[in-house]
């Protein structure tokens, strides 16, 4: 688990330019003290002489070194409190001087001591992925809290026998289950169906979730994806597009079949699908395409290892966007 490096570099940025800003106001703080009570930068710039130059200076001057010590000690408690007492004058905390690193976790370097990405920096790749998804889907107001079921219909379907609204039920606590177990083990979804019924709204819900949860989310339409790989190919596309897609815990591919299918798109379409499953990594397709056409338009290897290996969640109903257009007339 983790976010990929497209995310992790541009957070990092925006996390060390928040330092440097952090930094540089404290700076004129500092200064703007400086200013106020000049005697404040002399005592600042002895408390902070290190150690051995002090010593040094005790020693050079002869005195033994128990005496220099005592004497450094008396000399560094003087300085704290005629700073303190300086500070107080002018209203001030007593470490208004000191710079404090926001995290305490990580010293604000994004990096706990053991080497893992600290929570603070963390929070930094959340956002930006979030903000990275938000550029294809509606993570503001797709949500499993703004989910609808009133939507479907309670007659029985006469072919799948249970109603839409049954059916959505099902699909609804199956895909909220996955966004919420996400990690645990992989699962892949293949939601199918006609247009407006909701495959796209369910696949933001769950990739808002699971990037919340701290997981390398990539969503994009199938044409989106496929001229990745052909970009890659055969111009000067950028490798790291093709390995985010490859490499993300979560791949979400959106309205397959929607692209012009060629040769290559099979064939990209088939290592998608067989080296996402041997590494175990989860993915999400929507399509309007029903399984047994699947396997007419690409390949049978392809539809094999989608019906043995994903879930296949059929959705019908009515068209919302219809469905909407009407609510608002
Ligand atoms: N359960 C729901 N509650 C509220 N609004 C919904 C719901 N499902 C879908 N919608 C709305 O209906 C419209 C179509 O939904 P969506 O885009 O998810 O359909 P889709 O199944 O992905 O369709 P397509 O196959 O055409 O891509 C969107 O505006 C979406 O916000
Ligand atoms: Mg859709
Ligand atoms: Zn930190």
């Amino acid at each position: 688990m983790s976010y990929d490096e497209k995310i992790l570099s541009r957070a990092t940025e925006l996390y060390e330019a928040d330092r440097r800003e952090r930094q540089q106001r404290f700076a004129e703080r500092q200064e703007s003290i400086y200013r106020r009570a000049p005697r404040l930068r002399e005592i600042q710039q002895r408390l902070g002489g290190t150690m051995s130059r002090i010593m040094a200076e005790a020693l050079r001057k002869g005195a033994d070194p128990q005496e220099a010590i005592k004497r450094l000690r008396d000399e560094n408690l003087a300085l704290q409190s005629e700073k303190r007492m300086l500070l107080t004058r002018m209203g001030m905390a007593h470490d208004a001087l000191e710079e404090k690193p926001l995290c305490a976790l990580c010293g604000d370097s994004g990096y706990t001591p053991d080497g893992r990405l600290c929570q603070c920096l963390r929070a930094y790749c959340a956002r930006e992925q979030q903000r990275e998804l938000s550029r294809m889907l509606d993570l503001g107001s797709q949500s499993f809290d703004s989910f609808s079921l009133d939507y479907y219909s309670d007659d029985p379907d006469p072919v799948m026998r249970i109603s839409p609204r049954q059916n959505m039920e099902r699909i609804f606590d199956y895909c909220s289950g996955y966004a919420r177990s996400f990690g645990k083990k992989p699962r892949n979804l293949l939601l199918y169906g006609e247009p407006g019924l909701g495959k796209t709204f369910l696949s933001a819900a769950i990739a808002r979730e699971v990037s919340e949860r701290g997981f390398s989310v990539v969503y994009d339409t199938a044409s989106g994806i496929f001229s990745r790989f052909e970009e890659q190919k055969f111009g000067d596309g950028d490798e790291t597009e093709v390995t985010r897609i490859l490499k993300c815990d979560l791949l979400i591919l959106d309205d397959l079949g929607t692209e012009l299918t060629t040769a290559f798109v099979t064939s990209a379409l088939y290592r998608l699908v067989s080296e996402r499953l041997m590494a175990k990594r989860s993915t999400i397709i929507n399509t309007n395409l029903k399984p047994r056409e699947i396997a007419g338009r690409y390949s049978a290897q392809i539809a094999s290892r989608l019906e043995g290996e994903y879930e296949i969640l059929p959705v019908f109903g009515s068209d919302i966007r219809l469905l909407k257009k009407m609510e608002n007339r």
